[in-house]
């Protein structure tokens, strides 16, 4: 149990190479809005529904937003037009029931639905994406963490390569 098998250590030293340089390496995310239902109209006591999931994620340049619908569209819009649900000038327009935009900058994005009354019941979000592509830089304070997709392989990897190691000592 003293010593590590050579096969063991390699395990180990690619873990450890993964742990500090997967989040640069792993290509980028695209996330699922609304899990499971999709881009709908949110029922009327979770009408903060997907600002509160957009909250929870960390969103960088090249990562992308992946909108699901049937009747419906997705724009993107001034922070103006955001807050008063105004249609008439989108910069981004989409209505093909599998809408995928992928951020090519930092800063916030607006995006509302196009059908008539569905942004006022809460079918709109707010994005923001981080200015910097270093997962590990945990300067901005706002968001609550990071994608399960991001972390998961380097993550299950340590946990996977390491605990009979580190249970070796320990016990
Ligand atoms: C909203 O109401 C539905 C049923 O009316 C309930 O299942 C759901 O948990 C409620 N959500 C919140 C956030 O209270
Ligand atoms: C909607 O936005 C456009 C330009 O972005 C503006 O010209 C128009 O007056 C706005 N309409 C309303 C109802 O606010």
């Amino acid at each position: 149990m003293a010593s590590l098998s050579s096969k063991t250590a390699l395990l180990v030293f690619f873990a450890l190479v993964c742990s500090l340089h997967c989040n640069s390496v792993v290509s980028s995310v695209d996330f699922e809005v609304g899990q499971t239902k999709g881009w709908v109209v949110p029922a009327s006591n979770e009408s903060e529904i997907y600002n509160t999931w957009a909250s929870k994620n960390r969103f960088q340049i090249g990562d992308s937003v992946h909108f699901k619908y049937e009747k419906d569209s997705v724009m993107l819009v001034t922070e103006t037009e955001y807050k008063h649900c105004n249609t008439t000038h989108p910069f981004f327009f989409s209505n093909n029931g599998n809408t995928v935009y992928t951020f090519d900058r930092w800063g916030l994005f607006y995006f509302i639905s196009g059908v008539s009354g569905h942004c006022e019941r809460g079918q709109r979000m707010i994005i923001k994406v981080l200015a910097l592509d270093d997962g590990s830089s945990g300067g901005d304070g706002t968001s609550g963490g990071v994608p399960a997709s991001r972390v998961s392989s380097a993550f299950v990897f340590l946990v996977v390569v390491l605990s009979p190691v580190v249970g070796s000592f320990v016990f």
